[in-house]
């Protein structure tokens, strides 16, 4: 194992993803951020510049962060967000193999496209050896308008919308929009050329594929060929027949690995990522960028070595399966048998909630609770100070249990008409039911025997989850629906493991001097 050092440069660029062009919040300067490389066991040290004008974090989604909670990225949770013009360095190593990304957590930036993929290779993965090259791919539905409007809009008295409508869709980095949608007076290209992978007949490829949209479930196909399915958020799964399938389903923040085999004519194909309008919420005339001439198709190209560079005339698979929710579950047996405990330590039971508010704000919560992070007050940092763990409260939604190496298991009710795409920090969760029926009775059965490993997963509306695992990370972890408009509309628990344990850590100097420096930008901004 070795030592990374990247550098970040945190800074507002002008681009035009999709042809329009708009301000972006870029690493140093590129959308997606740049592609972080490692082997596991690597320590991995990001030294991050914030030249945004704006605090900021960076959180590494899928990361188990294990004994260095404090850079998990989460402010208010785990850390105090980084004022501008200040830098911060994150060090932590990579335990796990597979597909991960690093996104902002602070408000709504990384719709803003401050985001990017990590790849972690793992010498011994099963599939090293099937496959000759790797390609990353990052699908994000996408805005024309930054996010802080939007989200004001969302969060203003009196809307009875639902969440921003996006404009495009967007396959590694790139998007195609009719320009006589653009918004007026915005400079617009129609001809961005396509992602284009190159691929020689008979070789096999791996895509790393990542959704990282605000809001939007994905189907992602390469026309004439099947994907094999061999990674599934990080966790490798079994070779087995209803792994492979020819349409995939990808919803917020989840990554798969496909194995593809360049095995039809030497021709040009398209790669094709769409946005499930049908997933989204509906676009009513008070939805925030109601207007959106949306384009919910982005295509990009697979170009066999040998072909000529004419349009490919291929066409696209039919989706024969509901595409809003994740991917059959017997397509993803955990590689290794992997069988969860029987028996439970701790408990908790939440239940996804709509609530407004007294100025008339509508908020979505857990168990009536909407989330409200505090900044300048990370939470693992006052329980380093030993405040006690028992005085954070239901009330905030904040969450404890300390039986080392307990089993955990959190029972998701959502009764809301909105799917929620769930995410855990710092750990992966067996998914032991999931299912339509928002109330216990409808929990009929738990899976014991193989059950899917993952780290996000969707929660259909007016269905139920129920995950477990394993209390093996002391430290404070989120666990929210991963929609950004959700997350700012407080759907978010925080979970304190093993406080006892935890608390006993030694925090980092510039962690805890980020917070100093962070109380005097807010002082100097009053
Ligand atoms: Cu992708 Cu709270 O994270």
């Amino acid at each position: 194992p070795i030592t990374r050092y990247y550098h970040f440069e945190l800074k507002i660029i002008k681009l035009s993803p999709d042809g329009v062009e708009r301000k972006v919040w870029s690493v140093n300067g590129q959308y997606p951020g740049p592609l972080i490389h490692a082997n596991k066991g690597d320590r991995l040290v990001v030294n991050v510049t914030n030249n945004l004008g704006d605090p900021a974090t960076i959180h590494w989604h899928g990361i188990f962060q294990r004994k260095t909670n404090w850079y998990d990225g989460v402010p208010g949770q785990t850390q105090c967000p980084i004022p501008s013009r200040v830098c911060f360095t994150y060090n932590f190593t990579l335990e796990q193999g597979g597909t991960y990304w690093y996104h902002s957590h602070f408000l709504a930036q990384y719709v803003d496209g401050l985001l990017g993929p990590l790849i972690v290779h793992d010498k011994e993965d099963p599939y090293c050896h099937s496959y000759d090259e790797e390609y990353v791919v990052t699908l994000s539905d996408w805005y024309h308008f930054p996010s802080a409007p939007l989200l004001v809009q969302r969060v203003a008295p009196h809307y009875t919308g639902f969440n921003p409508y996006p404009d495009s869709a967007i396959i590694s980095g790139i998007g195609q929009y009719n320009c006589s949608g653009a918004p007026a007076g915005c400079y617009c290209d129609r001809n961005v050329p396509p992602a284009t992978y190159n691929v020689k007949k008979g070789k096999k490829y791996r895509f790393r594929i990542i959704n990282t949209s605000a809001y939007a479930a994905f189907t992602f196909s390469i026309d004439c060929h099947q994907l094999r399915v061999v990674e599934v958020d990080g966790n490798i799964v079994k070779n087995v027949s209803d792994a492979v399938v020819t349409v995939l389903p990808i919803h917020v923040a989840q990554r798969y690995s496909v194995i593809v085999t360049a095995n039809q004519k030497v021709d040009n194909y398209y790669i094709r990522a769409s946005i499930m309008e049908n997933c989204l919420l509906p676009r009513t005339p008070e939805t925030i960028n109601y207007n959106s001439s949306i384009n919910p198709n982005a295509t990009g190209i697979l170009h066999y070595h040998g072909a000529n560079n004419e349009k490919p005339t291929s066409t696209a698979y039919p989706i024969t399966f509901d595409p809003c929710q994740d991917l059959n579950a017997d397509a993803i047996r955990p590689y290794k048998d992997c069988p969860p405990p029987k028996d439970v330590t701790d408990h908790f039971l939440f239940n996804t909630t709509f609530a407004r508010n007294d100025d008339d704000v509508g908020l979505l919560g857990i168990n009536d609770v909407s989330f409200v992070p505090i900044f300048n007050n990370p939470t693992n940092q006052r329980i380093m100070l030993k405040e006690d763990y028992r005085d954070f409260d239901k009330n905030q939604n904040i969450y404890a249990y300390d039986t080392p190496d307990g089993c955990v298991e959190i029972i998701l009710l959502n009764g809301q008409p909105a799917n929620h795409p769930f995410h855990l920090h710092g750990h992966a969760f067996w998914i032991m039911a999931q299912g339509p029926g928002a109330t216990l009775d409808n929990i009929t059965a738990y899976n014991f025997k193989n059950p899917v490993i993952r780290d996000t997963t969707m929660v259909f509306a007016n269905s139920h989850l129920v995950i477990r695992y394993i209390a093996d990370n002391p430290g404070v972890w989120a666990f929210h629906c991963h929609i950004e408009w959700h997350v700012e509309m407080g759907l978010v628990a925080q979970l304190i493991e093993r406080p006892t344990e935890f608390s006993n850590q030694t925090l980092p100097d510039d962690v805890r001097a980020l917070c100093m420096q962070f109380n005097n930008y807010k002082k100097e901004r009053r």
